[in-house]
């Protein structure tokens, strides 16, 4: 399982943490919370903020855009060590923007814990991956939501049956305790943020 490592929790400190993240062998790649006030209630990360992630990370990026109008974030498109961008179904008014990220980044889709999981079964052969979240969107330092290894278990089960190679990764709350069960649930990507803050401050 690859680990993708939130720094929303870090930014007070952005540069140091992305040092540390670039350093740290376990981490895989950066995982980028673009909230808008819209989507959910909070806001990051500024222009600038964005900027010296995008620039300093030595590590692919995989941004997961919590926002309602997702045109604004088109510029990202263009940027290199971009590897996955990732849209929220609920935000979704069509599908247009999937095709049009495939373009240029491999694309994911997420969903919040309230979403049934069912509902994103046919746009499955259109994504790379899936995020499920395991938490709220909006905020760090949340609790795991127990029914998410319910839900990894329904999707990988309709992945498998329509023979497709989608990367399953989940967000939020994740644990020392969690992760190991998310690994052997074989879920490819665990997005890790408070702990990983942890980890590094070790
Ligand atoms: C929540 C974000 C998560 C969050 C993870 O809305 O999408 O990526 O930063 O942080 P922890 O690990 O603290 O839940
Ligand atoms: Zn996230």
């Amino acid at each position: 399982m690859k680990i993708s490592g939130s720094l929303l929790s870090m930014r007070n400190d952005l540069e140091n943490y992305i040092n540390k993240v670039n350093e740290c062998s376990l981490v895989d790649y950066i995982h980028l919370d673009i909230m808008d006030t819209d989507f959910v209630s909070n806001y990051s990360y500024s222009y600038e903020e964005i900027k010296t992630i995008v620039e300093k990370s030595k590590k692919p990026i995989d941004v997961h855009l919590m926002v309602k109008d997702i045109s604004k974030y088109d510029y990202l498109l263009n940027v290199n060590n971009i590897e996955y961008i990732t849209v929220h179904f609920e935000a979704l008014d069509s599908f247009n923007i999937i095709d049009k990220i495939r373009e240029y980044k491999k694309v994911g889709i997420s969903i919040k814990p309230n979403t049934d999981i069912e509902k994103i079964y046919d746009l499955l052969v259109k994504v790379d991956l899936v995020l499920v979240m395991s938490v709220e969107p909006g905020k760090g330092g949340q609790q795991f939501i127990e029914n998410t290894y319910e839900r990894i278990n329904k999707l990988k089960k309709e992945t498998e049956k329509r023979k497709l190679n989608t990367v399953i990764s989940v967000d939020g709350g994740i644990n020392e305790s969690n992760i190991k069960l998310l690994d052997q649930k074989k879920v490819d990507i665990a997005v890790i943020g408070t702990y990983l803050k942890k980890v590094l401050s070790n």
